[in-house]
């Protein structure tokens, strides 16, 4: 059986592109076969709690040496690690924001990188001092843009921290194979944004069926 986890990244509902898109997405995935699961996690109106000094304290401290404490501070993270293993498939729906991605995805972030976890780091390792544990995975990043020329080779391409810091971060935890689709010209609506979504709406279409 095949199970996505889903990742809502804006804080917006209704009106939210990447949302609906999402949605969409999921359906069309789930009516190929029965037996596929989707786990929605809400990340962009429910707050994930930022890591603070006691969850570092508590990452970096050997499982059986945790105290009541640390186990407490590390409880979110765990669920949300767990959320990751029991999934063979990863969908990131989010907007750009700032350039980057919205508060609550980079939490989310902070909370399944996890030494001992989601990698492993041991400076002797002669190959790399960083093993990843997320194996055997596809992940797709479906994001919205207000501005356009953010793909690669485009205008607006160095200033995308968005899907490639995405793509940067789950490639560090062994999910190589990632797929983006993204709508932009949010802002400027009218014929390039609907365009825009258009078309994403049809690879996504057509991504139901293999991804
Ligand atoms: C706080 C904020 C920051 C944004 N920053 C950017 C940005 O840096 N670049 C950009 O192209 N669009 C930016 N946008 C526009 C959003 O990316 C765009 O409207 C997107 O479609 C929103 O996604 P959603 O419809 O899923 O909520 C920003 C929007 C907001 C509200």
């Amino acid at each position: 059986m095949s199970q996505i986890l889903a990742i809502q990244g804006s804080p917006r509902g209704e009106r939210s592109h990447s949302r609906r898109l999402l949605e969409s997405f999921l359906l069309a995935w789930q009516t190929q076969d029965r037996e596929r699961a989707v786990l929605r996690r809400e990340v962009g109106r429910v707050a994930i709690a930022p890591i603070n000094e006691s969850w570092i304290a508590a990452a970096f401290q050997p499982q059986e040496q945790r105290d009541e404490v640390m186990l407490a501070d590390l409880a979110l993270s765990e669920t949300l690690v767990d959320e990751l293993f029991a999934a063979d498939r990863l969908v990131i729906a989010t907007p750009m924001y700032n350039f980057s991605v919205p508060s609550g995805v980079k939490a989310w972030v902070d909370q399944i990188v996890r030494i001992g976890r989601t990698f492993d780091f041991d400076p002797e390792n002669p190959r790399s001092p960083y093993t990843p544990r997320l194996l055997g995975k596809k992940a797709l990043i479906v994001t919205t843009r207000g501005d356009h020329g953010y793909g690669p080779g485009a205008i607006n391409a160095a200033r995308n921290h968005a899907d490639p810091y995405l793509r940067t971060v789950l490639g560090f935890l062994g999910i190589e194979d990632v797929t983006v689709v993204a709508v932009e010209s949010d802002e400027y609506g009218g014929q390039a944004f609907e365009a825009s979504y258009a078309t994403a709406e049809r690879a996504l279409g057509e991504l139901a069926a293999s991804f």
